[in-house]
């Protein structure tokens, strides 16, 4: 699905593997959203993966939970879950997170017409991709997510139709 110029979003298959194994990032950054491999390897169901391309190149990668209501007592019917969020860290720092989050709701839109909103967890010391989401126009809920491998994580949501 083309967006705005120059990023285009396409949906994997998990024999697509290939088209996205080069994606990486910085070994500290692991710990906020896991490796390619661990995404292609994983048996979870109702996971949509996506390639994040930009002139042409697929240079980062993301899930779409369907089923993150089902999973976590802060998410709501409706709610897509986003995760394993990346950006190549050969691509890192060039504007690729911000046009990637700016295209990304009206994408989803139309990708999923039912979903009232997207929602994410973040470390809270991952100040990156905190600044990148609250720029995006994501709402910190306040709540707090103790779930994740790394340490307390924000929890932020982003409506994509009126309540
Ligand atoms: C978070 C991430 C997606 C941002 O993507 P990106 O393409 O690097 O970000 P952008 O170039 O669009 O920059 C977004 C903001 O982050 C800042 N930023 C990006 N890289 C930075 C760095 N290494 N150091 C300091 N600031 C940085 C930019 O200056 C920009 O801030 P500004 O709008 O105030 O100028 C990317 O860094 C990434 O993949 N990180 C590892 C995985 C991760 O943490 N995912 C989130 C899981 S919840």
């Amino acid at each position: 699905m083309t967006t705005r110029p120059g990023i285009e979003f396409q949906r994997l298959e998990k024999s697509d593997h290939d088209l996205v194994r080069h994606i990486e990032v910085a070994p500290e950054q692991i710990v906020y959203c896991g490796t390619i491999d661990m995404a292609f390897a994983s048996q979870e169901d109702r996971i949509d993966l996506y390639a994040i391309r930009a002139a042409g190149a697929a240079v980062g990668f993301f899930k779409i939970d369907l089923k993150y209501p089902q999973t976590y007592g802060f998410a709501h019917y409706g709610d897509l879950g986003l995760r394993a969020f990346m950006i190549d860290y050969h691509h890192q720092g060039r504007g690729i997170g911000r046009a990637t989050l700016a295209a990304l709701p009206n994408a989803l839109r139309h990708l999923y017409p039912g979903a009232r909103a997207l929602v994410l967890t973040v470390n809270i010391r991952n100040q990156i991709a905190v600044r990148s989401y609250l720029q995006a126009g994501f709402v910190d809920t306040g709540d707090i997510h103790d779930g994740g491998l790394a340490g307390p994580q924000h929890v932020m949501r982003l409506p994509l139709r009126p309540a």
